[in-house]
């Protein structure tokens, strides 16, 4: 499903984000992503979203070359394959949580956003919550809406950048208990870096970052 093969970035300030790294994701596996601060887990999550481009080395999802294709496709197959979660949750601060989903689906034009929305709201257990705006919201709810927006474009790939490190334990447990859920019932596949060890036996594999070399 993910190859990524002989990757390396190096910044135009000459830091070596990323040596070499390699690596095969099959579809529907659960992988977390660790290792130290400045390792380089943004860095690859980036590059394989097509979110950054790497200096050398390719990525392939589902045989098609992310690194070879130029901005507008690289915007429409994350549209229809990729979704990104982050620590904060960037939410529209002015609109409630069933507006945050349906304005991803009309843009994308979506025949019925709303419905899809609320299905996804009940999935995710915040069908109490659609009125509300983001402000109103537990960090865990404002985590699970953010994870709403990204299922409206229905994705075969998830990847989260320490998607629960802004929540204590038992949130963060919610979170990776719903992914599971997604991986089981959607097959999705999940790449997740995390610094929290707590979620280590969620994965059914962990690659480990060190000075921006894949240890395995
Ligand atoms: N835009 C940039 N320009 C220069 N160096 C950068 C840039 N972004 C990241 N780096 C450097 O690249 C290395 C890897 O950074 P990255 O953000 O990928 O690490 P990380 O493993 O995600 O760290 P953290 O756990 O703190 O989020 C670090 O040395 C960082 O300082
Ligand atoms: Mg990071």
């Amino acid at each position: 499903m993910i190859i990524v093969e002989n990757l390396s970035k190096v910044y135009p300030d000459g830091t070596k984000a990323l040596k070499w790294v390699s690596f095969r994701v099959s579809q529907g596996e659960f992988i977390g992503l660790m290792g130290p601060s400045g390792s380089g887990k943004s860095t690859l999550l980036h590059i394989i979203a097509g979110l950054e481009k790497p200096t050398s080395g390719s990525v392939f999802i589902e045989g098609k070359e992310l690194t070879a294709m130029n901005e507008d496709q690289l915007s429409e197959f994350r549209k229809n394959n990729i979704a990104f979660i982050f620590q904060f949750y960037y939410l529209l601060e002015d609109f409630s949580v069933l507006e945050n989903l349906t304005i991803v689906g009309e843009l994308a034009g979506q025949k019925s956003p709303k419905k899809k929305a609320l299905e996804i709201l009940d999935f995710l257990r915040l069908s109490h919550r659609i009125n509300h705006k983001p402000y109103q919201l537990s960090g865990g709810e404002q985590q699970r809406t953010a994870i709403g927006r990204a299922l409206m474009l229905s994705p075969k790939i998830i990847l989260a950048d320490e998607p629960t490190g802004n929540l204590d334990l038992e949130e963060g447990k919610k979170i990776f208990e719903l992914f599971l859920e997604l991986r089981k019932q959607r097959g999705i596949t999940f790449i997740i870096a995390t610094h929290n060890q707590e979620m280590r036996n969620y994965f059914d594999r962990i690659l480990r970052l060190k000075d921006g070399i894949l240890e395995g």
